[in-house]
This record gives C-alpha cells, sequence and structure tokens, in this order.
C-alpha cells in the first residue's frame, strides 16, 4: 500500500486531487492530508471520504517542523503532493508576507522533514519516495498579447508577490534536487477552474455575484489572458507525472484554452441563463449589465499560455475537459452546492471582499 502526505488538501485543487486518487486507487493507497484549514481550506470539501480508514486528516501548519516531523515518524510515507499555500494574488498584493511564510518557509521546511525521513546512510534514496511540488504558470511572468508561450525552459520572471513566493519555493525544490539528489518533480500549471474553489477567484466569484445580482468586478480593460484547465484535468495530470515523470523534471501543465478575461465573464452569463429555469426570478437579473470595469490589479500579468509539449511527448497527458463542457458542469455544480458557497462566503470572506472592491 502507497501512502501519500498531500498538505493543502482541504483547499481547491488539493480535495480535487484526494477524490481523483481515491477514484482512481480506492483502498490500495492510504492519504494523509495536513491543512492548516486557513480562509481557504474547508474540511467540508472531504466529507464524503472522511470516515474512511485509509484516510486521516492532521490539522496543521506546513512550517510547524515538530508537526511535519511526527507525520514522518508515524507514517510510512511514500509520495509527497505540495499543495498548501496562500494561492490569491489579491491578497498577496495586500500582505507578502504572508505568502513567503506559507509557500516559501513551508515548502522548505517540508523539504528539510522529507529528506531527513528519507535520506539513508549512503545519501540515496528509497527507489520509491517522490515530491511531486504543485507550481503555477506565474512564475514565468507575462506573455506579450501577440504570442509566445510558457516552456520549462522559460526564465523566472515572477512580478506578484504570490508569484514571487511560488517562485522561491520552486528554487528551494531545484537545490534540494540539485545539492541532495531529493527525489523530486516540479509542475507548473496555468489556472484551474471547477468544484470547490474560494469564490475569490474569477471564476467562482463572477458565478456566485450573478446568481445574487452583484456587480461583475473586470479588472482593467478586461482583455488579460489567462489559459484554463479543468481541475480533475489537473490532478490526473499530478498523477500520471509522479508514476510516469523522470525524476528531477519538471513539466508544465496547461490545456491551450487561452481566453480573455471578459470573455469568461460572458460565457458565465450564457451558461447561467441556459441552465436557470424560466420560472426562477434570478433570470431576470442574469445579464450582462451586471459587468463593471474596476480599477485595474497592481502590476497585472497580461497573459499567460502554457505550451504543454513535453508532458505530452513524455508522459502521454493531454486535457480531457472542452472548455464549453467544463464551464458547464462547474455552474451546475455551484448550482447544486448553494449550501456549499453560503458556508464559504459567510464570516471572514465578507469582510475581505469588502475591503477588496469597497462594498
Ligand atoms: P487554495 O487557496 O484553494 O488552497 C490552499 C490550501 O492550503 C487550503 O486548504 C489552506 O488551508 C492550505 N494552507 C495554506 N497555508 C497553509 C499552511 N501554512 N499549512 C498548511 N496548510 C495551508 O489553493 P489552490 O487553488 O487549491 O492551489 C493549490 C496549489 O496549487 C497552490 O500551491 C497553488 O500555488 C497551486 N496552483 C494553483 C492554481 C490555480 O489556478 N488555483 C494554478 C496552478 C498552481
Ligand atoms: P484569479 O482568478 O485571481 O487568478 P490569477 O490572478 O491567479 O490568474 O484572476 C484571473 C483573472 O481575472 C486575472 O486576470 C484577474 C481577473 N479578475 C477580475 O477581472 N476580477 C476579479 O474580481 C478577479 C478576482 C479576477
Amino acid at each position: 500500500m502507497r501512502t501519500y502526505l498531500v498538505t493543502g488538501g482541504a483547499g481547491f485543487i488539493g480535495s480535487n486531487y484526494i477524490h481523483y486518487i481515491f477514484g482512481k486507487y480506492g483502498d490500495e493507497i492510504r492519504v494523509i492530508n495536513l491543512d492548516d484549514l486557513t480562509y481557504a481550506g474547508n474540511p467540508e470539501n472531504l466529507k464524503d471520504i472522511e470516515n474512511r480508514d485509509n484516510y486521516r486528516f492532521v490539522k496543521g501548519d506546513v512550517c510547524d517542523t515538530d508537526a511535519v516531523r511526527a507525520i514522518f515518524a508515524e507514517e510510512d510515507i511514500d509520495r509527497v503532493v505540495h499543495f498548501a499555500a496562500e494561492s490569491h494574488v489579491d491578497r498577496s498584493i495586500k500582505d507578502p508576507l504572508a505568502f513567503v511564510r506559507a509557500n516559501v518557509l513551508g515548502t522548505v521546511n517540508l523539504l528539510n522533514c522529507a529528506k531527513e525521513a528519507w535520506e539513508k546512510e549512503d545519501g540515496t534514496y528509497p527507489e520509491n519516495k517522490r515530491f511531486l511540488h504543485v507550481s503555477t504558470d506565474e512564475v514565468y511572468g507575462s506573455l506579450p498579447e501577440e504570442g509566445g508561450y510558457f516552456y520549462e525552459t522559460t526564465p523566472y520572471a515572477p512580478h506578484s508577490p504570490y508569484s514571487a513566493s511560488k517562485a522561491g519555493s520552486d528554487m528551494l525544490v531545484r537545490a534540494f534536487m540539485d545539492t541532495y539528489g531529493f527525489p523530486a518533480n516540479i509542475t507548473n500549471c496555468s489556472n484551474n477552474y471547477g468544484p470547490y474553489q474560494f469564490p475569490e477567484k474569477l471564476i467562482p466569484l463572477m458565478i456566485n455575484n450573478a446568481l445574487q445580482g452583484k456587480k461583475l468586478p473586470v479588472y482593467g480593460d478586461g482583455k488579460n489572458v489567462r489559459d484554463w484547465l479543468y481541475v480533475e484535468d489537473h490532478a490526473k495530470a499530478i498523477d500520471m507525472v509522479q508514476e510516469k515523470g523522470k525524476i528531477f523534471e519538471t513539466y508544465n501543465i496547461g490545456g491551450h484554452n487561452e481566453k480573455q478575461n471578459i470573455e469568461i465573464v460572458k460565457t458565465i452569463i450564457e451558461v447561467l441563463r441556459e441552465e436557470l429555469p424560466d420560472d426562477d426570478p434570478r433570470k431576470a437579473h442574469v445579464t450582462e449589465d451586471l459587468i463593471t470595469y474596476v480599477e485595474d490589479r497592481k502590476g497585472h500579468d497580461r497573459r499567460y499560455a502554457i505550451a504543454p509539449d513535453k508532458i505530452r511527448a513524455e508522459i502521454g497527458w493531454e486535457p480531457e475537459t472542452m472548455f464549453k463542457e467544463g464551464i458547464r458542469k462547474t455552474i451546475r455544480w455551484y448550482f447544486e452546492h448553494q449550501d456549499w458557497m453560503e458556508n464559504v462566503t459567510s464570516g471572514d470572506y465578507q469582510k475581505y471582499y469588502q475591503s477588496m472592491y469597497n462594498v
């Protein structure tokens, strides 16, 4: 039985990944989920698996050496999949230090503890041990509108405190591989969308606001481009990199699905209108009249676009979910889980939203 330590498994991508691996491997694996349950972590995302015998939740901070060491002492960990991070660019602009702490210090602490547990006396590592660091395409900076792609060889040029802190964490993983021969991979993925995403990010925020008849705040001219990938395709790519990827390699993950933000917002309105029954009173206010252009994000990257050539050629991964299908599935999920949305948008998030958007 293979044992996974998943960090940040109560967040958006982490919870989707845990669902994915239980769906694929069932009782053949054991999963330990280390999550500090920040505002973005929600145990409700995993309520259907929380009683499994082969699942254990540990509430704790990846920066806490004693807590991480204890997990490695108690469990025979074969795979680490490191999602835990502060992940929202706008928050990083307000509070960079929190990002350096969680993303940089958290990663080096996890690396240190894994190394301590796994390294043999001769300085090598057992064959089956693997550490996968989940990173972002934002470390590569911004592309011009006219063209170009991010490759694994593209130099790092982060602009926001978020992307700089992720770049720092990637560099530490590289340093562990180069210095200690530590068995790791890095994946740099484009923007994800799908179920369980916290509604501070573009797609769930727009769905939630539109349903409530609130304004849809589009930053700047709305023409910034992101390359959107359905979250389950990301989960599958991570699993394939762990099982088939070459050790020490970096893989870019993305779907060749570039969209301007304004296109995304208009698609959400269109699909919501198709999905809402005619007698639903919300249908009257879900229109493009809700779109409101607001002040641009500071240092707003213009365009991201991943070239997934390497992961396709070496591992055989390709995105499977077309955007039209993925966005409809996502919208239906938020429709069917309005209690989830209410739970995560109460309390602290309300205060954050008011301070961000002056409402
Ligand atoms: P998220 O904000 O939804 O979830 C982050 C999770 O980490 C939460 O459950 C939170 O409680 C936990 N966490 C935060 N700080 C922690 C700490 N110090 N100790 C323990 N747990 C902590 O983020 P997400 O969107 O699921 O992103 C997961 C990872 O994937 C991040 O590393 C992010 O950089 C990366 N990534 C995200 C995207 C995207 O589009 N969302 C794209 C590429 C890469
Ligand atoms: P986001 O979901 O925060 O992801 P990231 O900044 O990591 O790519 O934002 C996606 C894009 O949407 C980005 O260009 C900023 C823009 N955006 C808005 O226009 N309005 C909003 O309210 C939000 C949250 C984002």
